[in-house]
């Protein structure tokens, strides 16, 4: 069964064919960073002009690397929400135009659900329950991944059969990412903030500044305003700082209550697995110390590609596959939910 899936929920214009939920025929992301870039933030009406612009070749591209044609497919997928309602119809529209015309069933894909998924992508068969910490530039949530009614089902489960998600916690102010991002932006260091924060940390000292840890010892929730208005008072009393020492030191803390808050949670609801996913995922300090504490407590590690963290229809496919058996194809008078939420128990 291939599904060509559709992602054009921000500023990634993407398409993918994926055989049976995670053989990944192809991939194709065309990133709008150069062009938002200037503006040094995603520009919500550039986005959804340059989504428009980009997604028939995009699409074309998938379809020609997977070597399919519409005859070879059994349904069209692309993320409904949550994202930008200008960028979400474009893909949106697209999806139900391609699923009418060649007569396939049309699939809605919550974004976060294609994060989760991810992880299948690389190793379909999940074990259950897993702790998944899904970072991205909108959300950071603790899940608890479990098979679906009795806990007794768990075990080596995943994809092949049907899953809930409970929150365990959220953050209570910035994202993960957006933090990232305006902690960047402050620095003067560019946009995307993720990948030249973790650029500019690589030769700066993790240990150099001391800056707090947000709710670091009350349950699950998150909180990172506290710290990126830390970095800005720590520059305006400190012009001269090393940036690399405090870009290092600023990954630190987020990465260190991250962490912590994923082993806690992986404690306590008894997980064999631990997951991490969303575009702050592809973080090599994150990677590295969730494989650290996982190989320390027997969890097994599902850390998905880089390429797999960052926004990617592959992952939005891998939902719809499983979407698909269990709630059937989408209507095509469906609207897109730009604040569309996951479903939880
Ligand atoms: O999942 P994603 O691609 O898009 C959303 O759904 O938001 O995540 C984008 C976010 C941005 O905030 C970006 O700065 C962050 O992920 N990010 C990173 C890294 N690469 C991307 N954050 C930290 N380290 C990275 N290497
Ligand atoms: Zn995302």
């Amino acid at each position: 069964m291939r599904v060509l899936a559709i992602e054009t929920s921000c500023d990634e214009t993407a398409a993918a064919v994926v055989e049976n939920g995670n053989r990944v025929l192809s991939s194709v992301v065309s990133s709008q960073t150069d062009i938002h870039s200037t503006f040094g933030g995603v520009v919500p009406e550039i986005a959804s002009r340059a989504h428009l612009e980009l997604i028939g070749a995009v699409v074309g591209e998938a379809m020609a690397r997977a070597g399919s044609g519409p005859e070879d497919l059994s349904a069209v997928a692309a993320t409904i929400g949550p994202g930008l309602a200008g960028s979400l119809l474009v893909g949106v529209s697209s999806a139900k135009a391609y699923a009418w015309s060649w007569g396939l069933p049309f699939v809605g894909v919550n974004h976060m659900e294609g994060h989760l998924h991810a992880a299948f992508l690389e190793d379909p068969a999940l074990s259950l329950p897993t702790v998944v910490l899904l970072v991205s530039g909108g959300h950071t949530m603790l899940i608890c991944m479990q098979a679906s009614g009795s806990a007794a089902e768990n075990g080596r489960a995943g994809a092949t059969g049907p899953v809930e998600y409970r929150l365990l916690g959220q953050t209570l102010d910035d994202a993960a990412g957006e933090a990232f991002d305006k902690v960047a932006r402050f620095l003067g260091l560019g946009y995307p903030g993720g990948p030249a924060i973790e650029r500019t940390a690589h030769d700066g000292d993790p240990g150099a500044i001391a800056f707090p840890r947000g709710l670091a010892n009350e349950g699950y929730d998150f909180s990172f305003s506290g710290l990126k208005t830390s970095v800005i008072r720590y520059m305006r009393a400190n012009p001269q700082a090393p940036l690399p020492d405090v870009a290092a030191s600023f990954q630190e803390a987020v990465v260190d209550v991250l962490v912590a808050k994923t082993k806690k949670a992986a404690a306590e609801v008894g997980a064999r697995a631990v997951c991490i996913g969303g575009g702050v995922a592809a973080n090599t300090a994150l990677r590295e110390r969730v494989v650290r504490v996982c190989e320390e407590n027997g969890y097994a590690a599902f850390i998905p590609s880089r390429a797999m963290c960052t926004d990617n229809a592959a992952m939005i496919a891998a939902a719809a596959f499983y979407r698909l058996r269990m709630d059937g194809p989408t209507p095509l008078d469906a609207p897109v939910n730009p604040n569309l939420r996951l479903p939880l128990v």
